[in-house]
């Protein structure tokens, strides 16, 4: 059988390419939509972002997500200072998050409370896409917007603690291959991870929909 970190890119593949080219990424990454459809997204990620992390000293110890939980991953502090260029000091006072968002994030905290396998499949989605196409993004948006390159308002895709991102992803399979769970309870991490593309695809949508392209 594949290696389950084999298993779980290849399940997710077909939602990667849906997310990848959903309308949103595509218009944003296209350079057709404004710096303030760019913020917004950013807003949404500090919701996820926000569960994720707030979970990661309670399931330092755990046996399952312990492995996983690595500070030079953590994104908050940089979302908050990316926040406070686009948004400005108040960043606080006006954010919110879309519905999809909330409905993502609360998954997440159900997930670290409950179910640390779970938390996996979450942790997997997001932190291996960030040190992957969130490359392209931050390319794509530092000319789009003007941001000073790996500066404030895309620090959020700078890691600055992973010097060899390569490298860490080949460490970051070797830990998913070494999850101690038996082949059902891997099965339902590898559904969780769709779960989790469909998550951000609904934030997609809905990001969409506030930022048509002829807007
Ligand atoms: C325009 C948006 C995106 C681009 C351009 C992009 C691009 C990429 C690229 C180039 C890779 C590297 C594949 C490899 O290592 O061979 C990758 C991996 C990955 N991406 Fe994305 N991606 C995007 C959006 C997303 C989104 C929205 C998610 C989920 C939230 C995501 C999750 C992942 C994951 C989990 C991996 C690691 C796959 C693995 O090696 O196991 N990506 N992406």
């Amino acid at each position: 059988m594949d290696s389950f970190s084999a298993l779980i890119r290849t399940a997710s593949h077909e939602q990667h390419v849906e997310a990848e080219t959903s309308t949103f990424m595509s218009d944003l990454l296209g350079g057709g939509l404004g710096v303030d459809a760019y913020a917004r997204y950013t807003e949404q990620l500090w919701f996820v972002y926000e569960a994720l992390e707030s979970a990661a000293r309670r399931l330092a110890p755990d046996p399952v997500a312990g492995p996983f939980i690595q500070p030079e991953l953590f994104r908050l502090a940089s979302l908050e200072r990316d926040l406070a260029h686009l948004r400005g000091p108040d960043w606080r006072s006006t954010l919110t998050a879309l519905p999809a968002t909330q409905t993502y994030a609360a998954r997440v905290a159900e997930c670290a409370r409950t179910w640390p396998s779970g938390y996996v499949a979450h942790h997997y989605t997001r932190y291996l896409g960030d040190l992957s196409g969130g490359q392209i993004i931050r390319g794509k948006a530092e000319k789009t917007w003007g941001f000073e390159r790996k500066g404030d308002g895309v620090r959020f895709y700078v890691f600055e603690n992973i010097s060899n991102p390569a490298a860490f992803k080949r460490g970051y399979r070797e830990l998913l291959d070494a999850v101690p769970a038996d082949d059902l309870e891997k099965q339902r991490i590898v559904t969780e991870c769709k779960r989790a593309f469909a998550l951000n695809t609904d934030v997609f949508r809905a990001l969409g929909e506030e930022f048509p392209l002829s807007a």
